[in-house]
């Protein structure tokens, strides 16, 4: 394997992708460069298609031209996809369907990323964790077009034999996230000089793994693991609850939050077993301190304005629309 096509990977995880696994293989990016994409998180020296996963004939000339696909490229938002679902499920299932056909007609592997949000949530107060085993049960438009996306990778293994991995990941944090999403809102609301925004009383529980653990993890399935089978990858941290995470951002920063409006249909908690990822491929994440990778991602933020400053106007008067 040397050459390598990475849809999305202009986005927060896919560029940090790139990033590590450019290093190593030959990449090609195909990218629509949506609201949520930006050229600038790539490095110099790969190839960069602008691009829709929906379009078939650019798709089929890419695969054609490529040993393997990663497959990052999504809408990827819970926020968004509870205002307007449909490019959700055109990326995140036509788009997904249009790669499958690809790969199927070319005969290329394929790497298919996705989320733990595809279980639904689990209870406030347990210690239960999903496993690759638990029953899909996805809340919101974002994640039922995850699961469905899912689904179609398992379809066309099964009845076409292709030849596909697919892993579900934890909640991610580090540099070039967009700052739409928690952990960057706050630390950019902080240094903007505003207040933190915890959605609700801020009891829910996410399990956040720092993005190159995430990414090592998904160069581990594409060289070594089991064609067919999923990998659940999550850091075992212990259970934080957001208003934790707010307030070790502001312990850090030396800000302060707020309560604002919470999120309909807000999933309680989301823990992960990855057990299969560290017993299979000998995995491990190397960011085990949460207070560390927070540091290192406000001072990412904090020395990269320009990467974050010229959009932070628009999110937060979409988020002030919706009293959040
Ligand atoms: P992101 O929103 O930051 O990036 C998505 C990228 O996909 C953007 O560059 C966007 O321009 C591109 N894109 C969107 N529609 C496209 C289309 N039709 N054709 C081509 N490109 C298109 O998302 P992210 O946070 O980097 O997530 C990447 C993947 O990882 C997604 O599949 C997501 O479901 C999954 N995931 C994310 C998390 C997380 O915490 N962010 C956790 C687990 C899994
Ligand atoms: P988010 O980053 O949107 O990821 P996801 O919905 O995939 O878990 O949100 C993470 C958690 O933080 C979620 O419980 C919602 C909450 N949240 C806030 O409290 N305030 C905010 O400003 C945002 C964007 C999210």
């Amino acid at each position: 394997m040397e050459r390598l096509l990475v849809t999305g990977g202009a986005g927060f995880i896919g560029a940090n992708f790139v990033r590590m696994a450019s290093q190593r293989y030959r990449v090609t990016v195909v990218d629509k460069l949506t609201y949520a994409g930006n050229r600038a998180s790539l490095p110099e020296g790969i190839d960069f298609v602008e691009g829709d996963i929906c379009e078939r004939p650019l798709i089929d000339e890419l695969v054609s031209a490529t040993d393997a696909v990663v497959h990052f490229a999504a809408e990827s938002h819970n926020d968004n996809s509870l205002r307007d679902p449909s490019a959700f499920v055109q990326t995140n299932l036509v788009g997904t369907f249009t790669l499958l056909e690809a790969v199927r007609a070319h005969g290329t592997r394929l790497h298919h990323v996705s989320t733990d949000e595809v279980f639904g949530d689990l209870a406030l107060g347990g210690t239960d964790a999903f496993t690759e085993t638990t029953p899909y049960n996805p809340s919101s438009p974002y994640s039922a077009t995850k699961a469905g996306s899912d689904h179609l990778v398992r379809a066309w293994v099964r009845s076409f034999g292709v030849a596909a991995t697919i892993s579900n990941c934890s909640n991610n944090y580090g540099p070039y996230q967009h700052v739409e999403k928690f952990i960057p809102r706050q630390i950019t609301n902080i240094l903007c000089g505003q207040p933190a925004k915890l959605y609700g009383t801020g009891a829910q529980v996410r399990d956040w793994i720092h993005v190159d653990d995430h990414n090592a993890a998904v160069l581990a399935i594409l060289e070594r693991g089991r064609l067919g089978e999923t990998y659940n990858i999550g850091a075992d941290q212990p259970q934080r609850t957001n208003k934790q995470v707010v307030e070790t951002i502001c312990d850090i920063m030396g800000g302060d939050y707020i309560h604002v409006a919470d999120r309909p249909g807000h999933d309680q908690r989301y823990t992960m077993d990855a057990t299969k990822i560290r017993r299979e491929l000998g995995w491990r994440p190397r960011y085990t301190d949460l207070r560390a990778g927070l540091e290192q991602t406000i001072a990412w933020y904090a020395d990269n304005r320009w990467w974050w400053e010229a959009g932070k106007g628009d999110v937060e008067k979409q988020y002030a629309q919706r009293g959040q």
